[in-house]
């Protein structure tokens, strides 16, 4: 069967204040409607089950957003390397030959996703690859993954090369080249991803798992993201090349991209702010009246008792304020 395996287990820090650690962004709605979770799982109609991984602090509040899914909690909150190969390891104790597929649970997707994602699935199952989703690259964000492609062989083309979130001039050059932007969705089998992962950092949990102590594999390992302890070092992987809609809600500069505009390029949500000679801002608020007035390319955030304010290009760097407030704690 085709198992949705979906990702509900970070801490969402670039999108403070809305996002905090005990409400991340998995947990928000940034259409009125659902929340990120429930839409990432309503969205994966393309699988015979579903099942979401999250770190212990979360696991009480899946079940709001997903009854219908099967919940597996990491031990310990180690990124997401570690969570991908224990829940992997759990889906080979529920389901007989599952083709996985990893779903975020912060994208913004449109249509043509189920068909893309089901023929990544069968790319999987066929070329027994690490499979990637390839998204052409709309500007240099150093956000993201990027995916150097090569030969191509119908559906998929090789994976050249894959680099973790580079530095600006590394993404605009790339971009340049023709890279694609990963999608941060992948497709496997439970031994494509085993055997990568032993060529890893991650041989400690994935020999643990063997011997059924997982507790002592996630003490044995650091925190990593499958980005850089897996894709950036696979040999036998593969990528989709897909073009539906794509964005990712990781900061507060994406709402400007997938929220309505004013005529002046201003977009909010959750309030009806006044603008003043204000254009190309982003406001969002749980219930406070804002206002602006001769600002622009800002992004201004009113939630709980916090205030934040930044240059929209400045929005990767909010991680930084939350790391202050952690200090201080
Ligand atoms: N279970 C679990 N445990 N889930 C986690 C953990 C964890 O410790 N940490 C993060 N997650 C979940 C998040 O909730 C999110 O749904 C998903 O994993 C991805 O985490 P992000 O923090 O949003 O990653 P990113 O956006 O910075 O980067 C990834 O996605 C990009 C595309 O959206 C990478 O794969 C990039 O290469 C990619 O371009
Ligand atoms: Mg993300």
């Amino acid at each position: 069967p085709i198992v949705a395996l979906v990702l509900a287990g970070g801490t969402g820090t670039r999108l403070f204040p809305a996002s905090r650690s005990t409400r991340p962004k998995q947990f928000l709605s940034f259409d009125g409607t659902q929340s990120l979770l429930s839409a990432t799982v309503s969205r994966a109609d393309f699988a015979d089950h579903v099942v979401v991984s999250t770190r212990p602090a979360f696991a009480d509040q899946i079940a709001d957003h997903a009854p219908d899914a099967d919940v597996v909690v990491e031990p310990a909150a180690k990124d997401t390397g570690p969570a991908l190969v224990y829940a992997t390891h759990r889906i080979t104790d529920l389901y007989d030959d599952p083709i996985v597929v990893v779903l975020p649970s912060d994208h913004h997707v449109g249509d043509g996703f189920s068909e893309a994602i089901a023929r990544g699935a069968r790319v999987a199952a066929d070329t027994d690859s690490l499979v990637a989703f390839g998204v052409d690259p709309a500007r240099p964000d150093t956000g993201y993954g990027y995916i150097e492609p090569g030969t191509e062989h119908g559906d998929y083309r090789d994976l050249v090369a894959f680099h973790e979130k580079p530095d600006e001039e590394s993404a605009t050059r790339y971009v340049d080249e023709g890279y694609l932007w990963n999608a941060g969705m992948f497709a496997w089998t439970p031994d494509a991803l085993f055997s990568a992962a032993r060529d890893s950092p991650l041989e400690p949990l994935v020999d643990a798992l063997d011997d059924g102590n997982s507790e002592a594999g996630f003490e044995a390992v650091d925190p990593v993201s499958i980005d850089y302890a897996v894709m950036e070092r696979a040999t036998d992987a593969v990528v989709v090349p897909v073009h539906f809609e794509w964005d990712d809600l990781g900061s507060w500069d994406a709402l400007a991209r997938i929220l309505d505009a004013d005529g002046d390029g201003n977009v909010s949500l959750g309030g009806d702010p006044t603008f003043v000679d204000a254009g190309d801002n982003v406001v969002a608020t749980d219930g406070a009246n804002v206002s602006l007035v001769g600002v622009s390319d800002l992004a201004v955030v009113s939630w709980d008792d916090e205030v934040l304010v930044v240059p929209k290009a400045e929005a990767q760097r909010v991680r930084e304020v939350v790391a202050r407030l952690k200090d201080e704690d």
